[in-house]
């Protein structure tokens, strides 16, 4: 089996970032293969490092470096998330565009690279993940790596006319068409990939379903990231879930749980939403009393502006909408800034009658299925789901809402509590078939096996290794 190379931002070298999610789908991938891990330590340094940082744990090699604060404040708060993450969740409003931020992405990118290209051996596999990235392949490729290289994007990849607003769109494409394999959340993200590179970049689809553009051929393809259902059930039986569920259901005294856990990110919808709750027991009064919002939002990269405007946004609208509605013995929104256990989590949404999932845009968003997921079939809650999160292509079964609309999602608030049983119980079952079929081995097998058949084409091979003589 060939190695596995990992390259993300955040990497699970620290053994209590292996609890869920993607960094357990790929610590088995990478244990089982002997992989490398290569990173982030998550420190920063004044001086630029000497050396990268190497360790080894249950057979994985990570390679990790420090950034600079510079680096820092210029690739990981710049770049990445003033600039990609809000034009790439349709957020040009918020995006702040500076030619500096770009070089030092690139240059973050091709340090990288370089840690990468001294440890790659011919047959490794490389999986690049996320909007850190996009530049690696490219950046490996130059540093002499002339494997197969496969990228992941964890975010949406917007629709060109959005894509071209970013001053660098055509560098980034050249560099996205070094990939091999590009792996999309979602159909929409894929189509919105494939028509900037055919009707922007001139690339012509293959009979086989690669696109060829700027000489290369990629596979363009989506990949919706899934969970691993049976340890989610199990994290949503666990000691440490009763004793969340036990300490939230006293604060309840047998009232309805409508419950949304996100990162406090302006993609999240959150605002919307505060006023969605507002309009419902505006226009239902007979739920005051009966019904407790909880929204758990721990706050994120607050270095950012746009993240601290959400903050002081969010404060005061829940003020507000308390202070409106409240009564001696009743909070109808209570919302939390901090941070719960994935155990924690999982027993709160076990309990939870109704779950919000409302982003504004979202590549996945896995709360969705965590959510389903955590469900007891004999009473299972009801998952209301913003038709622009990834997951809603997948779990049709949820009730779908636009998340502008606030008056439609307090009527779904509505109908989700009124729901008879026999349909909570039918679209629940809906959702957790999808859960199943797709799940976190199956996402990420289903790349692997697209990157491992590159590998198999010699034509393919050929090219690549004339490419990386010729520098
Ligand atoms: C999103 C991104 C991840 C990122 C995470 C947390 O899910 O897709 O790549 O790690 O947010 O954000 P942070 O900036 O704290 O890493």
């Amino acid at each position: 089996m060939p190695r596995v190379i990992a390259i993300s931002n955040r990497t699970a070298a620290d053994p209590s970032a292996r609890a869920g999610g993607l960094a357990v789908a790929l610590w088995d991938a990478l244990r089982a293969s002997g992989g490398l891990w290569v990173g982030w330590t998550g420190n920063l340094v004044d001086e630029p490092p000497r050396s990268a940082q190497w360790s080894q744990d249950e057979g994985v090699e990570f390679l990790l470096t420090d950034l600079t604060r510079a680096e820092y404040d210029a690739y990981y708060i710049g770049y990445a998330n003033r600039t990609i993450w809000p034009v790439f969740h349709y957020r040009i409003d918020l995006a702040h565009f500076d030619s500096a931020y770009f070089d030092a992405y690139a240059a973050v990118n091709q340090r990288i690279a370089n840690m990468v290209a001294s440890k790659a051996q011919p047959d490794d596999l490389v999986w690049v993940h996320d909007y850190h990235f996009l530049l690696m392949a490219d950046c490996l490729r130059r540093a002499g790596v002339g494997g197969p290289i496969g990228f992941f994007l964890h975010i949406p990849f917007p629709a060109p006319e959005i894509f071209q607003a970013l001053p660098q769109h055509d560098w980034i494409a050249r560099a996205l068409s070094a990939y091999d394999v590009i792996g999309l959340q979602s159909e929409h993200d894929r189509v919105n990939l494939t028509r900037y590179l055919t009707e922007v970049c001139g690339g012509v689809e293959t009979a086989d379903g690669r696109i060829e553009v700027f000489g290369n051929l990629i596979r363009v393809k989506a990949y919706p990231i899934g969970i691993d259902p049976a340890a989610f059930e199990e994290a949503a039986n666990s000691p440490e879930a009763t004793e969340a569920a036990t300490r939230l259901g006293r604060f309840l005294g047998g009232r309805d749980l409508v419950l949304g856990v996100d990162r406090m990110d302006y993609t999240k919808g959150l605002p919307e939403r505060f006023a969605a709750v507002g309009q419902f027991f505006d226009a239902h009064p007979e739920f005051a009393g009966k019904v407790s919002v909880t929204q758990i939002a721990p706050p994120s990269r607050s270095k950012v502006e746009e993240y601290q405007d959400l903050r002081q946004q969010l404060d005061e609208l829940a003020g507000r909408i308390n202070a409106d509605y409240s009564d001696l013995d009743w909070i109808p929104l209570r919302y939390l800034a901090r941070p719960y256990s994935r155990d924690e989590l999982a027993g709160l949404y076990r309990i939870a009658r109704v779950g919000l999932v409302t982003p504004l845009r979202d590549g996945m968003n896995l709360v969705a299925k965590e959510f389903v997921t955590a469900q007891r079939p004999e009473d299972p809650g009801v998952l209301i789901l913003s038709e622009f999160a990834g997951a809603a292509e997948q779990l049709p079964s949820a009730l779908l809402v636009n998340p502008h609309d606030t008056q439609q999602m307090a009527e779904a608030i509505h109908q989700a509590l009124i729901m008879p049983l026999d349909e909570r119980q039918k679209r629940w079952k809906a959702a957790r078939e999808v859960i199943e079929a797709t799940d976190l081995t199956w996402w990420r097998e289903a790349f692997l096996d697209d990157l491992r058949a590159v590998a198999k084409t010699p034509a393919k091979a050929a090219l690549r290794a004339v490419a990386a003589k010729a520098g």
